[in-house]
């Protein structure tokens, strides 16, 4: 019988370092999760911490993930179908970052490739590669980061690459890029939504919204609570990550939302002496 790349390589595991990732969380979401569920939905997809841990503990999960950064959506479905391609691409820069670390950086960052695979590879490259490992751009869509202090950058990671890409081709997985409100067309009872929007700042300084050349709004996060109520009269299970933010606990006060403050590490200061445990809600209606 055929060994697909988990059993060969092990479990696959986020591909992308991502503001506001969740790998860190995965024990405390882990026991927050419903023991049954039909097709589980990720609409602030990211690196997909939760995704990988569902889709590696509940063999043939239908899972139905998005994201409204079309360049992170693009990496995901490139690396399920073109794998070979992709880590042949990423070997290439891995080479030339070696003759040259710095002026290579700023030259692939400057570009803007048209292909799948080079826009992916690039996407990949500068992930590895610039200061603290973050997704971030500036009004223009612009990826803004500088290079990042590595002496030996894992770039090309072929391992894990290639058990992502198995599992995705092995599962029932939809990958879209599109708003988070698509979910309301297509979720139905007993699904399970687990939505990870960008955070509401904590203070005028905490600001990290720069996913996309969007912000993520207060009207934003207004849509999100009315999406979450009338996902909850449709009879699905939500389950939402924020911050410990007074606009988000007025938001879910009341019935039927059940609010905890969970312990977590904040990752993203670019200070790594403020990155300290802080508090953060996880909110559900089951
Ligand atoms: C906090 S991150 C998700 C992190 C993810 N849970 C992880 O483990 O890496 C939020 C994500 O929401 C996406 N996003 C921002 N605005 C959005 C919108 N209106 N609709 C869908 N996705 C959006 C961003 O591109 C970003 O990837």
């Amino acid at each position: 019988m055929k060994q697909t790349y988990r059993q060969i390589l092990g479990t696959p595991k986020p591909f992308v370092k991502w503001a506001g990732g969740k790998r860190q969380l995965i024990p405390i979401l882990n026991e927050n999760l419903p023991n049954t569920f039909g097709t589980y939905y990720e609409p602030f997809l990211g690196g997909g911490a939760l995704l990988f841990h569902i889709l590696t503990e509940r063999n043939g999960q239908k899972c139905n993930i998005s994201d409204l950064n079309s360049d992170l959506v693009l990496a995901y479905t490139t690396i399920r179908d073109r794998i070979d391609e992709l880590i042949s691409s990423l070997k290439n820069h891995e080479r030339n970052y070696q003759k040259d670390s710095k002026s290579y950086y700023y030259s692939v960052r400057d570009t803007n490739p048209r292909s799948e695979i080079e826009k992916t590879s690039r996407l990949l490259f500068l992930n590895r590669t610039c200061f603290n490992g973050l997704y971030r751009v500036n009004s223009k869509g612009k990826f803004n980061v500088p290079l990042g202090k590595y002496t030996n950058p894992n770039i090309v990671n072929e391992e894990n690459l290639r058990s992502v890409s198995d599992i995705f081709q092995s599962s029932r997985v939809s990958i879209k890029c599109r708003d988070f409100e698509a979910v309301l067309r297509d979720a139905k009872k007993g699904d399970l939504v687990y939505f990870d929007p960008p955070y509401q700042p904590v203070s005028q300084t905490a600001n990290f919204t720069s996913y996309t050349n969007k912000n993520f709004t207060l009207d934003d996060l207004s849509r999100l609570s009315e999406l979450c109520m009338k996902l909850d009269s449709k009879g699905c299970r939500v389950l939402l990550s924020n911050s410990d933010s007074k606009e988000v606990a007025d938001m879910f006060a009341k019935k039927p939302w059940k609010v905890r403050k969970i312990q977590a590490n904040r990752s993203i200061n670019s200070n790594s002496k403020k990155r300290t445990g802080h508090f953060e809600l996880l909110i559900k209606n089951y």
